[in-house]
């Protein structure tokens, strides 16, 4: 069974909150010299590389690191941060600054939104996941067992304050995980916007231009539909159904995969669904493949068990008489949600680890 292409958001961005981009470190410290914070919620690696820049953004404010990764989406550091917001007597006439990448943004929200059912906070993403993706579009929250995003919200930032600078300290590994993200928006967009990702390397640093387009892509779906009540959000699962999976079952092993790797392998195996439904030409998988493994941001499959797998899955999405949702390439710019037998899914796993040695 196959469904309409999901539409296309319009091209207008509407009532977003508050973006600013700041083209040097002065800038930013000028930015946050007009406002006054609580405490500032930051990641752990991030304080140590910027320290005398955080420091002069937070003058008096204390500082609470988190460690960042997978590991800070728990109850455990989650309620670390509610007893700090606690011991800080913070009140929802003040604000919390939260600095760091993805992870530290997704707790930290989650924590300054559930309490005194939320206080306000200014978000400073310092990843590239967080510059084009995390930092946008409200969803926060933590993990749960061994299900992603599980617990979780809608809050906005106040507003979100985007340094580029903060991309150079970003380790190459993270770097391009961070693009995949970025290519997945570029899948949803099409256009002159894939060709540029397409063309450009995953070791480069974004200009603020690219990341800004790349942001715009996200949020243009999000405002059409923004809490995921139309299926037209969904889009932006692409790849992330399998992605999340991953994720999760490599978090025991000596190295997890980072969340764009996961995602990478999510959107090269949900595409191939694509085109054995009889959706999307080979030869658009075959280009996406080959850019991901030219990348080498494709990993082997996390040791698991179908019984783990399905798990996961039944979790992450409704199965209705074997057939889960979820959005699959039609084109290049083109999405639709379709109907997919589990046996597919899991078909298509089995055929991918000989993609990566073809
Ligand atoms: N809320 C959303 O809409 C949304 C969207 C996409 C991803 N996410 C979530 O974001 C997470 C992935 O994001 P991430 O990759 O940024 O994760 P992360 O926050 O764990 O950061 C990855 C690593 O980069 C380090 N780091 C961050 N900024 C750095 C910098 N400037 N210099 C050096 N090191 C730096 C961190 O310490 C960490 O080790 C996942 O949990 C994912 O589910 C959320």
């Amino acid at each position: 069974m196959s469904y309409p292409a999901l539409p296309k958001p319009s091209a207008a961005i509407r009532n977003s909150t508050p973006i600013e981009y700041f083209e040097s470190p002065e800038a930013l410290l000028e930015k946050a010299s007009h406002e006054r914070f609580a405490v500032v919620f930051c990641d752990g690696k991030v304080y140590s590389l910027w320290k005398s820049l955080i420091d002069a953004l937070c003058r008096e404010t204390p500082v609470i690191t988190i460690a960042g990764g997978e590991e800070s989406k728990t109850l455990p550091s989650l309620r670390r941060l509610w007893k700090k917001l606690w011991q800080y007597k913070v009140d929802k006439g003040q604000k919390v600054l939260v600095i760091g990448g993805g992870s530290t943004l997704d707790v930290s929200g989650f924590a300054a939104a559930t309490w005194k059912r939320g206080v306000p906070f200014v978000s400073v993403p310092t990843s590239l996941i967080a510059q084009i993706d995390a930092a946008f579009g409200g969803k926060v929250g933590i993990n749960f067992r061994q299900g992603k995003n599980l617990l979780g919200t809608y809050a906005h930032p106040e507003s979100i304050w985007i340094l580029p600078a903060f991309l150079t300290t970003l380790d190459e590994r993270s770097l391009k995980a961070g693009w995949v993200e970025g290519y997945k928006h570029a899948l949803l967009e099409g256009g002159e916007l894939w060709e540029e990702i397409q063309a450009t390397s995953f070791s480069a640093l974004p200009s603020t231009l690219i990341l800004q387009k790349l942001v715009s892509v996200k949020l243009r779906y999000v405002q059409e539909d923004p809490y995921e009540e139309k299926g037209i959000r969904q889009a932006l699962n692409l790849g992330h159904t399998l992605g999340h999976i991953w994720e999760s079952l490599s978090q025991r092993e000596e190295k997890p995969l980072l969340h764009g790797e996961a995602v990478a392998m999510g959107l090269v195996q949900e595409a191939f669904v694509s085109v054995q439904m009889g959706l999307l030409p080979e030869k658009v998988w075959e280009t996406i493949l080959s850019k991901l493994k030219g990348e080498k941001v494709l990993s082997p499959l996390p040791s698991f068990t179908w019984k783990q797998w399905e798990k996961l899955l039944s979790q992450d999405k409704k199965i209705r008489e074997g057939r889960v949702f979820i959005p699959l390439l039609l084109e290049v710019g083109r999405v639709a949600l379709q109907a997919i037998p589990v046996e597919r899914l899991k078909k298509v796993v089995r055929m991918y680890p000989s993609w990566l040695h073809a």
